[in-house]
């Protein structure tokens, strides 16, 4: 089923079964896909236009995926704002987007699940059990569903990029993976939907994760190369402000997740922190 819901004026078509879109599957285009879990905000649309400026066509899609949330996490408080997403993406020229149920995902007795072993327990992973076989499940699915040439991810999500990428060579799944920028706001902070659970005086305090990040940058152009010390002084940063509460700060391979020693090549600085009960993270890479 199509649904159109402005009126004649919009043209992206809606569908809510797998079947309606599979069936939309433009032959012979080349298709960009951009997933999402909605409550969009600028770095989602970036990834759209980037998706516009490499496909011939563009699908994107909602789903609040509860597969990758934890029983005590905030599936049912995470923002929801469907029509203002959808006018989002339609302003963005999207011609597709997928907004299945939950039921229409996982059928009762679905048991099958995507776990990238050894990548899937580092670093969110490892405070999120289960958080990321969930995307690797959603993901995988969606890729059969959507069938896209092209797949669109966030490099704010550093380590579900890294998983979505091994899980892609591993089980040859036939798309391109292309990972977009950080969009942030004026003051440093990453972009987020979470960003929106934040008050006043917390959203201040979220900056200290990329000034932290920023910190041990400037550390690495002023050539320290040890991970350890890196790492410590990062740490610091944290310390300095009792509203935070560290999860992670580790420097690790990029496509492995393994922690690195001395920065030799291309390292990925990467930050969790819960200010309140929002947990935010972001990164940066060196090298
Ligand atoms: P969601 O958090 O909605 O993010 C959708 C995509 O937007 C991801 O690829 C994410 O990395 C990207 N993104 C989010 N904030 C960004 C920012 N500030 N700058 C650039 N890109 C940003 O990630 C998910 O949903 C889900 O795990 C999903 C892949 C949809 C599977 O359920």
């Amino acid at each position: 089923m199509s649904l159109c819901l402005y009126g004649e004026e919009f043209f992206m078509n809606i569908y809510t079964s797998i079947e309606a879109m599979r069936a939309a599957r433009p032959k012979g285009k080349r298709l960009g896909f951009v997933p999402t879990m909605g409550a969009l905000h600028e770095g989602h649309l970036a990834l759209v236009r980037g998706a516009k400026a490499q496909s011939d066509v563009v699908a994107a899609s909602i789903f609040v995926n509860p597969l990758q949330f934890g029983p005590k996490e905030d599936l049912s408080k995470y923002p929801r704002t469907f029509e203002r997403d959808c006018e989002l993406l339609e302003k963005e020229g999207v011609e597709f987007l997928f907004a299945p149920t939950v039921e229409e995902m996982y059928p009762e007795k679905a048991i099958t699940y995507v776990n990238v072993e050894g990548l899937s327990d580092k670093l969110d992973g490892k405070s999120r059990p289960g958080h990321f076989r969930g995307v690797a499940t959603v993901v995988s699915k969606l890729f059969h569903i959507v069938e896209p040439d092209l797949a669109f991810f966030g490099q704010k999500d550093a380590a579900q990029v890294a998983i979505i990428r091994r899980m892609v060579r591993d089980l040859n799944i036939p798309v391109e993976i292309v990972v977009c920028p950080i969009v942030r706001e004026p003051d440093g902070l990453a972009m987020s939907s979470r960003n929106a659970y934040l008050d006043v005086d917390q959203r201040k305090t979220a900056t200290v994760l990329y000034r932290a990040l920023l910190y041990v940058q400037e550390l690495f152009q002023q050539g320290e190369r040890n991970a350890a010390r890196l790492i410590e002084a990062g740490t610091e940063i944290f310390s300095e402000d009792t509203a935070l509460r560290l999860d992670y700060f580790a420097m690790v391979n990029p496509e492995t997740l393994e922690p690195v020693e001395e920065i030799t090549q291309s390292t990925l600085v990467a930050v969790a922190a819960f200010v309140g009960t929002t947990r935010l993270i972001d990164n940066i890479l060196l090298g």
